[in-house]
Order: structure tokens, then C-alpha cells, then sequence
């Protein structure tokens, strides 16, 4: 898939918890091929989700790509317990602490034979990302600051640098997807797309309405331009 299919990706931080296994069959729609997974660690952000366990069991009963988010310090000491998890694309956060460095995590992700995601927070600025992107498979601009689902799209701190982050890619000729998450919904959907994201997180929206046939073909549709 190149950087430019738009993709609905739902997270299942917003699923029922006590029903995993059906929730993942909810998933399971026509439009849908990636899995969002939310790791949080309580400490680089204000919430404590779940961890390569939880991957592993997704792993096992679900036949969709994994894409692993980390909101967590020192990704790089955990990083092998993901890869082995069965993670598909795994991002790290280009605020976090690391023992190491940003760039030497994403080698390793590569060197996993994965793909390698870089993300940044609405406060943070793009050129915080400029010097990784010539590693990356898929950077993700954060449309909320991490941590909880729910919370309203931030559209002024982020939409221009999507679009920044697009206009670098086309002038450098590299190909790496962008992601956006954190409010998205019919209505924000299709302003990201418009301003150069192709890969949608879409937590509250997909997994709150009970329909989720149409509810993913609505999400899908939203942004198929
Ligand atoms: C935010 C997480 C998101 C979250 C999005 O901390 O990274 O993936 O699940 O939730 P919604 O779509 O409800 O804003
Ligand atoms: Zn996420």
C-alpha cells in the first residue's frame, strides 16, 4: 500500500476491554486492515494502557496488521518484547527519553524486518522530525495529546504541519504514510486527508456506534477522495 491510499485504522483503546476477542471481530470489516494499538506507560503519558501481552494475544486472534503506537520512555529497552509480540509497524514518540537515541530505535525496528513509525505531539514543532524522516515508514502527527480517547481534534496546532510534513516528503522523494490520531471522526477525517494524511485512527468513532458495518463504510467513504 503506497503513502497515499487512505486507510481507517481503529484503536482499541476505545473497544470493550472485558470482550477483546469480539471486539476484534468488530473489527473485522471490509474496509479495515491495520489495528491501532495504544501502549501507554504512565509516565510519558498520564495513562497506563496495556503492554506486549496484550499485543501478543491481539497477535493470535486477529488476522489484521498490527500497528503498534508507543507513548512510553525508553521504547528502546522494550523495543524487542513488541517486535517479538508480533508487531507490524511499531512508532515511537520523537519527545520520549531514550537509552540510546531516537535514530538507533528506528534502525532497530528496520533491522526487525518491520516497519518503523516516528510521532509527534500537537506541541511539538515538525522540524523536531526533519532529521528521521529519510528512516521512517509512517509518521504520525498527533491530532490530541496522548493519553485518553475522546478528546476534541486540534486542528489549528496540527493541520500545517501535515501539510508541511507532505510538501518534504514530494520535494525529497521519500515515501513514508501519514498517520493522524486523536479525534477523528466523518467530520475531521477528510480535513487531514485534504491536508495530506492517508492513515486514519479512528478510536471513540469506530468502536463507540453499535452499527459498525456502516459506521466503518461511513468512515471509509469520508475520506476516499
Ligand atoms: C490517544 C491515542 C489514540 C486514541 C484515539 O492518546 O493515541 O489512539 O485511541 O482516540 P479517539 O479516536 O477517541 O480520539
Ligand atoms: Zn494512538
Amino acid at each position: 500500500m503506497d503513502c497515499h491510499t487512505p486507510l481507517v485504522l481503529p484503536s482499541l483503546l476505545a473497544a470493550d476491554f472485558a470482550n477483546i476477542a469480539s471486539e476484534l471481530k468488530r473489527a473485522e470489516t471490509p474496509e479495515v486492515k491495520w489495528l491501532h494499538l495504544d501502549v501507554m506507560d504512565g509516565n510519558f503519558v498520564d495513562n497506563i494502557s496495556f503492554g506486549p501481552a496484550m499485543i501478543e494475544a491481539v497477535r493470535k486472534n486477529s488476522p489484521l496488521f498490527l500497528d503498534v503506537h508507543l507513548m512510553i520512555h525508553r521504547a528502546d529497552h522494550y523495543l524487542d518484547r513488541f517486535i517479538k509480540a508480533g508487531a507490524g509497524n511499531i512508532s515511537i514518540h520523537v519527545e520520549a527519553n531514550y537509552d540510546t537515541s531516537v535514530e538507533s530505535t528506528l534502525k532497530r525496528i528496520k533491522a526487525a524486518g518491520i516497519s518503523a513509525g516516528l510521532v509527534l505531539n500537537p506541541h511539538t514543532p515538525f522540524e523536531a522530525v526533519v532529521p528521521y524522516l529519510h528512516l521512517i515508514d509512517l509518521l504520525l502527527v498527533m491530532t490530541v495529546v496522548p493519553g485518553f480517547g475522546g478528546q476534541p481534534f486540534m486542528e489549528k496546532e496540527t493541520m500545517p504541519k501535515l501539510t508541511a510534513a507532505r510538501d518534504y516528503r514530494e520535494a525529497h522523494g521519500l515515501k513514508f504514510h501519514l498517520q493522524v490520531d486523536g479525534g477523528i471522526y466523518v467530520n475531521t477525517a477528510p480535513i487531514a486527508r485534504k491536508h495530506g494524511a492517508n492513515l486514519f485512527v479512528c478510536g471513540t468513532s469506530f468502536f463507540g456506534p453499535k452499527n459498525t458495518p456502516q459506521t466503518s463504510k461511513d468512515l471509509a467513504a469520508s475520506v476516499a477522495f
